[in-house]
């Protein structure tokens, strides 16, 4: 065993912390940002308040950073429903195998997901529930003899659809494509709605119809015969909770149609409440072909995710060429159920809607003066604060005063993320107005110091 340098360089930060720094990589986190702030090690949570090792709580305003704690810390439901499964039946392995839970999830899924929608494959996370409706999209093409050459997979700029490899293809945000490229040949990018600002300077509306139509001009380009399919996420959360105009999704759902090219809709990161519906889909009256889920499937209490495809693109095969070893865990089916359950019984996505417009009221209103505040804006539980530098020009900062006001809001116990030109909160949907009137006095102070620090007065 040898020690690491990284441990000797930041000496005394507690037990944890420095068995951390020796052992753990830190996916996507700045080196030196580690070294310079040590890593978080949190002990123990209660509903929506985080703690640490020191003892200070916070208010987690990000739903455990990835967004995908949707009920908060210490549901006992979900914790005893996995328990009980796992002593019951944890897993019989995939394939054909099944434990019982996991078909009823799958009815479950069939009966809340839109449209056709009722063929379900489970996995173990968002990547992989990607990767599953890239092949299935190629392989039904392929073997329902509708497009027995297509391979040709469309996304859009600074989307994200996960790490892996198929899933990095067809991704474009948070820096991780370059260097893992050659990707899966056949993937191409095209321009999709923002808000604020887009890098033709149009307004929101005119750019999403822009966008739309260069779907069209890019199938054409590449060839229909030779596209299986277009990958969107309903939010784009590249620069803070991108939510298209309304006529955007139906104009795509119509190109998809015009020239067979399937739909995949990725709901990781919007399933299950987020947006203040079960699934973001549902505000854009559009139905996919294919869906991806994972996140807040489980709350976050047991990783899982699953594809959803419409029935004719799974019984137009003989067999579909793709599996996981962690298909269809016992307790994961056992968490999804029990977390679906909760969100039923509790009315907790009608909450999430109620509160979330409270929530995004209350931070337009706080924020309304600041001269480094552009644009508020957000869905259901899931609210973006879109900085700029200058006002006048949309210009986004370049340094770091996003992150400046994120450290700031946790000196003052509440949890945020930076997301590009913003920052984020996406609190969980048990979330009380109490606390999210603490989250926004906490945001607004923030706000207002560092602007304040940094020569922008008010
Ligand atoms: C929209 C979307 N798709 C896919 C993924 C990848 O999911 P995972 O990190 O569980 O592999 C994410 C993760 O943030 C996501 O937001």
């Amino acid at each position: 065993m040898t020690a690491s340098d990284d441990r000797s360089l930041r000496p005394n930060i507690g037990e944890f912390a420095d068995m951390a720094m020796q052992h753990c990589i830190f996916p996507l986190a700045d080196r030196a940002g580690v070294l310079r702030d040590g890593p978080n090690i949190f002990v123990e949570g209660r509903g929506v308040e985080l703690k640490d090792q020191e003892g200070k709580t916070y208010l987690d305003m990000m739903g455990s950073h990835t967004r995908a704690n949707s009920l908060g810390y210490g549901c006992e439901e979900i914790a005893r429903a996995v328990y009980e499964q796992l002593l019951q039946l944890h897993y019989v392995g995939t394939v054909d195998n099944f434990v019982e839970p996991s078909v009823r999830l799958a009815e479950k899924l069939a009966q809340l997901t839109p449209g056709d929608l009722s063929k379900v494959m489970f996995v173990s996370g968002g990547s992989e529930a990607v990767e599953t409706a890239l092949k299935l999209a190629k392989q039904y093409q392929v073997e329902s003899g509708r497009k027995p050459r297509a391979y040709k997979i469309i996304s859009r700029w600074n989307a994200y659809h996960g790490a892996t490899m198929g899933a990095l293809s067809v991704t474009d945000w948070l820096g991780t494509r370059h260097i893992s490229e050659p990707g899966v040949p056949g993937t191409t990018l095209i321009p999709g709605p923002t808000r604020y600002r887009n890098p033709f300077g149009m307004a929101d509306d005119e750019y999403a119809e822009f966008c739309a139509n260069y779907l069209e001009q890019q199938i054409l380009h590449e060839g229909p015969e030779l596209v299986a399919a277009f990958i969107a996420e309903p939010v784009m959360q590249a620069n803070g909770v991108q939510v298209p105009p309304s006529g955007y999704f139906p104009r795509i759902r119509e190109i998809c149609d015009r020239y067979d090219v399937l739909l995949i809709i990725d709901e990781v990161i919007t399933g299950f409440g987020r947006t203040g519906a079960w699934f973001a889909s549902e505000h854009f009256g559009i139905s996919p072909d294919i869906m991806t889920v994972a996140k807040a499937l489980t709350a976050g209490y047991f990783p899982a995710g699953a594809a959803i495809a419409r029935p004719d693109i799974v019984e137009a095969m003989p067999m579909f060429r793709h599996v996981h070893t962690f298909s269809g865990h016992g307790g994961g089916a056992a968490a999804a159920l029990a977390n679906i359950a909760i969100c039923e019984r509790d009315g907790l996505i009608e909450k999430g809607e109620e509160n979330g417009a409270f929530f995004l009221e209350a931070l337009q209103s706080a924020l309304r003066d600041s001269p480094i505040v552009g644009d508020v804006r957000g869905i259901g539980m899931w609210v973006a604060i879109d900085l700029t530098a200058d006002p006048e020009t949309k210009a986004p900062f370049t340094d770091d005063t996003a992150a400046a006001i994120v450290r700031a809001m946790r000196t003052n116990g509440v949890l945020a993320s930076t997301i590009g030109t913003a920052f984020e909160m996406a609190p969980p949907l048990i979330t009380e107005r109490d606390q999210l009137e603490q989250a926004v006095a906490v945001t607004a102070e923030s706000v207002h110091n560092v602007a304040a620090a940094r020569g922008f007065g008010r």
